[in-house]
Parts: C-alpha cells; structure tokens; sequence
C-alpha cells in the first residue's frame, strides 16, 4: 500500500522526520524557509496530512484547492491559524499541542514580568552602551514583584501555572479572569481569586495576558482597557499580539501612565510596531514562551504522534475539531 503523504512545512529536528518517515512519505522544508499562502497551496498538491508550526494559515480558500488533505497537526497549542469550521465543514482535522509547554510558557512569562517589573534589559542596554558612571540610589528602580497582585487574563493551563508561581514562589496575591470560574480545589491550588475583567484592570500591578485568541478578542486590551489599568502597572503579553492595540499600549507606555510592557507576540510578527521599538521600557522578544530545548521537542513530537495516531489508528492524541472523527467513524 502507497504511504500517506506529509508536508512538513516548518524545518524541525531530523529525530521527529525519521520517525514519520516509518509511516509517511515526508516532504521537508528547508531551514529559515516560510512557505507563503501560494507556495503551500503548492506543496500541499496530492498530501494527505501537513504538520504546521501555528502561523500557517488554513482557511477554506486552502481546504478548498487541496482536496486530499485529511489532517494538520499544529506543533502550537495555539491554533488560531486554523479557520476550524471551515476544516469541520471539509471534514479535515486539526490538532494542537497543549500540556507538553505549559510549565516552560510559565516559566517565561514569568522571565518577562520579572525583567519588565525589574528594568532587566532596559538597564543592561545601559551599561552596554557605556553609560554606567556611577552607582546611585535611584538607578534603575523599577516595581516589586513580592507581595505584589499579579493578574492574569485567561486561566488556562498556562495561567494556572503562572498563578502557582506568583502565589506559592514570590508571596502574590493572585486575582484572575476567564470565560468561566475555575472550581473551588483549582482556584485553592493556584491561591487565586476570581474577578470581574474590570476588577483584574484596575487592581493588577502586573497583568499577565495569556488567553487564546479569536477575533472575539481583537484589541480587547485598547485604549479604554488601558486606562482602567492601575497607574504604574506593568503588562505582559504572552498569548497572541492581536489581542493589544499596540499604538494605544505605546501611548500609555511614552505617557507613563504604564510602568512598562513585556511582550513575546505582536500583532504583525514577524514585524514589530515601531512605536513599541522606540520606546525603553518594553521587553521584546521574538515569540520564544515555549523555546527550552526540550519542550519544543516535545511540541513537534506530539504533533507527529497526533499524525502518526490517525493514520495508524484513526484517533488523534489532542485534536481540536474531534467531531471529524466521529463523522469518520
Ligand atoms: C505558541 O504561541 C503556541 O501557541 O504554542
């Protein structure tokens, strides 16, 4: 019998194609390389399954003029790059990958609130610069994170994890706002306190953003949400850029009315809003939450296993859409 055909559209490491290459006839994609909408149409000719990195667009335009695909594994747990009725209605199915990157996301939204909250970067580029003269009371001061309220918008897995940090390591009283209240036991786990939206603005000394996105939550954070923010206050953003209206974040930032801003996700990433990279006390980095070694391993390793569980199987691991399996069976 002929192998299923995979396109991998991102380069990821060699261990995770031989072990799809037992099952698949795998077409690879070179280092650095970001098939546009055009060119993946085009790779995705005749193949039946495709694992994307969570920035390759799947939308009925795709589904419609690549008529054998069956499945996208997404090495994200985001997965907003999935037009997911559109994959239903075409009874194609997507997976995520959640769980294998929560505790290392955590530890980086935690690496940016404490580098923001703390001036980290702002004030090695400084003393980098040469401008170090003298050490004085006031330099660099910046915000406590001990004993300070953390908010966090979306109480995922990944919050949950950022709460267990604030709470139990660093003394904070946490307060957090979601969709829907987490049970009592959960909430007594990660020592944190539900609030209004409202409430979480105007009480957070930093404000963790780690909801997924859809465009329900398209600039969610605006000029308004900004200004019931507490004065001083320091943001973070580790969830996805489109949920900040970057030009009003910037206004607050250039006014003072923020403290500072961490964010690991824009709206346009790979491009960056220039009035946030004018500005000294954002934190910037280039999408790196979940980049320890091997947790992104473990991300491309369960998107092969989710492919690998389908073909062999005919179930997934984590799919997002599972309705499509049932209407398959
Ligand atoms: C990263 O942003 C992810 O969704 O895994």
């Amino acid at each position: 019998m002929n192998k299923p055909q995979l396109l991998i559209a991102r380069d990821v490491y060699p261990a995770v194609v031989e072990k799809l290459e037992q099952v698949f006839e795998v077409e690879t994609t070179p280092e650095g390389v970001v098939w546009t909408p055009a060119q993946l149409i085009e790779r995705l000719q005749g193949k039946d399954a495709v694992l994307t990195s969570g920035s390759e667009r799947i939308d009925a335009g795709l589904l419609q003029a690549c008529p054998q695909l069956k499945i996208v594994a997404n090495l994200a747990v985001g997965y907003n790059n999935f037009d997911l009725s559109a994959m239903t209605a075409a009874g194609v199915l997507g997976t995520n990958a959640p769980g294998v990157l929560t505790e290392t996301t955590a530890d980086f939204g935690f690496a940016l609130l404490m580098a923001t909250a703390r001036r980290v970067t702002e004030s090695e580029h400084f003393l980098r610069a040469g401008r170090w003269k003298q050490w004085s009371l006031s330099l660099f001061t910046g915000a406590d994170v001990h004993g300070s309220t953390l908010g966090i918008l979306g109480m995922g897995r990944i919050g949950q994890a950022i709460a267990r940090r604030g709470a139990h390591g660093f003394g904070m009283r946490v307060i957090y706002h979601n969709r829907s209240q987490l049970d009592a036991a959960t909430e007594e786990a990660c020592r944190a306190s539900y609030v209004s939206q409202d409430e979480l603005l105007s009480q957070a000394d930093h404000l963790v953003l780690v909801l997924p996105y859809s465009p329900d939550v398209y600039h969610l954070i605006d000029a308004g949400a900004l200004a019931k923010m507490k004065p001083g206050a320091t943001l973070i953003n580790i969830a996805r850029g489109g949920i900040v209206d970057e030009d009003a974040l910037a206004a607050a930032l250039r006014e003072g009315r923020l403290a500072a801003a961490g964010l690991d996700v824009f709206e346009g990433e790979p491009a960056v809003n220039p009035s946030l990279l004018s500005l000294s006390n954002v934190v910037l980095t280039p999408h790196i939450a979940s980049a320890s070694v091997p947790t992104r391993l473990a991300m491309v390793m369960l998107a092969a296993d989710n492919l690998l569980a389908f073909f062999l199987e005919g179930k997934a691991l984590t799919p997002v859409n599972p309705e499509v399996l049932k209407n398959s069976g």
